[in-house]
């Protein structure tokens, strides 16, 4: 079993698509083993994107990342944090396959709807950022 970091971003929780991005989820059998809602300080956005700190878009994502309320997750299945990524599409909604989430959902670059780990290295760090082990069920 393998673990991921999934944010559902201010922009897919102020278009009322929670529950739409979990029904995702549980239908591809990925189990949810942690979960809150969270209003990110743009600190604590900062602290989660640094390894993006010299990109160009760093203060506008994290602008937007402490702009409202997230959805933080952690995601239990088999190859998850492939299987997420297959659901999420490519950062640029542009060039996401078609049925993905940011094709159907991402209007923008930035605000692509979710956010997951991308290796198990990042995900052991992304969950640990927002989870402690109390929090975390074991499935
Ligand atoms: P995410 O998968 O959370 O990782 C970094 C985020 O930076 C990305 O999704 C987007 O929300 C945001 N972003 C904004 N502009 C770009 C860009 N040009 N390239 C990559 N990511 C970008």
């Amino acid at each position: 079993m393998e673990r991921t970091l999934s944010i559902i971003k201010p922009d897919g929780v102020a278009k009322g698509l929670t529950g739409e991005v979990i029904r995702r989820f549980e239908s591809d059998n990925i189990k949810i083993a942690a979960i809150k809602m969270i209003h990110m300080t743009k600190v604590q956005a900062q602290g989660f994107y640094d390894v993006h700190k010299e990109r160009p878009f760093f203060d506008s994502l994290t602008d937007f990342m402490s702009s409202g309320p997230a959805v933080v997750m952690v995601l239990e299945a088999e190859n998850v944090i492939a299987k997420n990524r297959e659901l999420m599409g490519a950062t640029n909604y542009k060039e996401a396959a078609e049925g993905t989430i940011r094709k159907d959902f991402a209007t923008d670059i930035e605000k692509n709807v979710v956010h997951g780990s991308d290796s198990p290295e990042t995900a052991a760090s992304e969950i640990s950022y927002f989870f402690n082990q109390l929090e975390i069920i074991s499935l």
